[in-house]
């Protein structure tokens, strides 16, 4: 009998991981679920709902045969053997928590929805990130609601370590997959099912396997430790600023340390995406409610530091731009939270433009993977109102100062100052002496990202500031003339 998947929630996480299973394993058939019909029709047809560099490839070579996206919800789920469950857990914008705690409204919904549906024994399986216990709450919401004799349940939690833009390759070759579950008979035999689904294409070695709440609180820990990596470099880069000392040669010199390791030590604006922020959050919470106040308090500063680093940045464009940006034109090259993806989750680029729109700047952004739509609708959101499908858009001046365009250059053209906030790779290339000439003198350039060359936009004519560089005598002293 071919073993049956399904996986409730088609986003960045159900969608990538179930291809990937699909396409390793030849005997399962897997079967995304979403009540999205939107989205469902775009996993369904030539244009992906999500950009991920072999995404198309793998999903095309098995979509139809091993692969299938469905709004079938309960009929699919009532047929698996094994239900993953990917939906959004989201930071609650309001009541107790607000701000901090997960919002569980979609996983208690479908955990409620598998209980009325089974009628034969399924496991379980955790993907999204969640509180450590849940999987106590998801078992307790299924045993009180199960209608079927027959239906009984494993719980397994298996949290997705892929990061965007990379999830192909962090799914075709992961550094580890963990597989937590009660160690129980038939705990253990679960967890046994879920590792010979992953041991297809996974070294064996590489699966490890722990109680639940180790697994739980694995996935917390590690988005924490990754996101404090990012806030330690960025206070440094503070600190560079105001020293002369270099932020790039400062994570050489410490990454060569074989302790500290060379990843992750790259300054930036500051981090984004839909993970960072809210697990952090969540495991302050979390840490609160255990009476553990200065724990809290310690991972609550690498959030912190986080949007420092923002409001620094956009304090050095106003202070550099002689205090006032109102009815400047400011060029924004990137609005995705990192390369290589059109999400815009949490992007720093939602805070650097808000903090230019509120001094009066008219802003000509750039991206090439993220859509005028979700621009503008990102520059209209309260904070954590976007993961959130009640949300009123709140009614803004958007549209006013707000050009979208088509390419780097049309964005500089007649701009006072290009604001560098996504990495991607095109940028590194950019015909400065082109964009130069377009632009109003003097003519500044802010790297979020230190992608450009910055002795060489020196030569060009601009005002340079690289992120956690030597700062440009121009901005150190506003009143000496422009280099060169
Ligand atoms: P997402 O918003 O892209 O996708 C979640 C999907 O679940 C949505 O399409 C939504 O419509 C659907 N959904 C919600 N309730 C549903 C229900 N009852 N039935 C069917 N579908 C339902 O979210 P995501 O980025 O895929 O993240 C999912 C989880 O994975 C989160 O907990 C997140 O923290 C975690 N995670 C995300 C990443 C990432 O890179 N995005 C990486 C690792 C872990
Ligand atoms: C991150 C983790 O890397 C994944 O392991 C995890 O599964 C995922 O969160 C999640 O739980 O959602 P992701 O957010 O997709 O993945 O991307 P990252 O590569 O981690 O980048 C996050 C942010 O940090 C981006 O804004 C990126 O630009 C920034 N960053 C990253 C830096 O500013 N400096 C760095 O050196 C690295």
């Amino acid at each position: 009998m071919t073993l049956k998947i399904a996986c409730i929630g088609a986003g960045y996480v159900g969608g990538p991981t179930m291809a990937m299973i699909a396409h390793k394993c030849k005997d399962i058939e897997v079967t995304v679920l979403d009540i999205n019909e939107e989205r469902i029709a775009a996993w369904n047809s030539d244009k992906l709902p999500i950009y991920e560099p072999g995404l198309e490839e793998v999903v095309f070579a098995c979509r139809g045969k091993t692969l299938f996206f469905s709004t079938e919800c309960e009929k699919k789920v009532a047929e698996a053997d094994i239900v993953f469950i990917s939906v959004n857990t989201p930071t609650k914008t309001r009541g107790v928590g607000a701000g901090y705690a997960a919002d569980m409204t979609y996983w208690e919904g479908a955990a409620r929805m598998i209980a009325k549906v089974s009628h034969s024994p399924k496991i379980i399986v955790e993907k999204s990130t969640v509180p450590v216990k849940t999987a106590q709450a998801v078992e307790r919401v299924l045993s009180n609601n199960v209608l079927n004799d027959g239906a009984r349940f494993d719980i397994l939690s298996n949290p997705e370590f892929l990061a965007e833009g990379t999830a192909i390759k962090d799914l075709e070759n992961p550094d580890r997959v963990i597989i937590g579950g009660r160690q129980t008979p038939s705990g253990l035999k679960a967890i046994q099912t879920l590792k010979d689904v992953y041991a297809q294409w996974v070294p064996e070695e590489q699966i490890l396997t722990s109680n639940l709440w180790s697994s739980e609180l694995a996935k917390l820990a590690a988005n924490a430790f990754l996101a404090q990596r990012i806030s330690s470099i960025n206070s440094i880069s503070a600190l560079c600023e105001k020293t002369g000392a270099d932020v790039s040669e400062i994570a050489k010199c410490i990454g060569a340390d074989s302790r500290i390791g060379p990843k992750f030590l790259n300054a930036s604006v500051g981090f984004g995406g839909s993970c960072f922020q809210k697990d952090i959050l969540n495991m302050v919470y979390i840490c609160k409610g255990l009476g553990l106040e200065e724990i809290a308090r310690y991972w609550e500063s690498v959030v912190t530091i986080n949007n420092l680093q923002k409001r620094r940045f956009v304090d050095i464009v106003i202070s550099s731009l002689f205090n006032t940006v109102r009815g400047k034109k400011i060029a924004i090259l990137g609005f995705a939270f990192k390369k290589d993806t059109g999400d815009t989750r949490e992007t720093p680029a939602i805070d650097v433009c808000n903090g230019l729109l509120d001094e009066g700047a008219d802003l000509a952004v750039y991206d090439p993977q993220v859509t005028e739509e979700r621009m503008k609708t990102d520059l209209s959101l309260d904070k954590f109102e976007w993961d959130h499908p009640y949300t009123q858009r709140k009614a803004k001046e958007v549209e006013d100062h707000i050009e979208c365009c088509d390419s780097v250059y049309k964005a500089c053209e007649g701009a006072h100052a290009v604001c560098i906030l996504t990495e991607w790779d095109e940028f590194k290339t950019l015909d400065l002496k082109k964009i130069y000439d377009s632009m109003v003198k003097p003519a500044f350039i802010f790297d979020g990202r230190n992608v450009v060359d910055g002795k060489h936009a020196k030569e060009v004519g601009f005002v340079f500031y690289g992120l956690g560089k030597p700062l440009d005598p121009f901005l150190t002293d506003p009143s000496s003339p422009c280099s060169p």
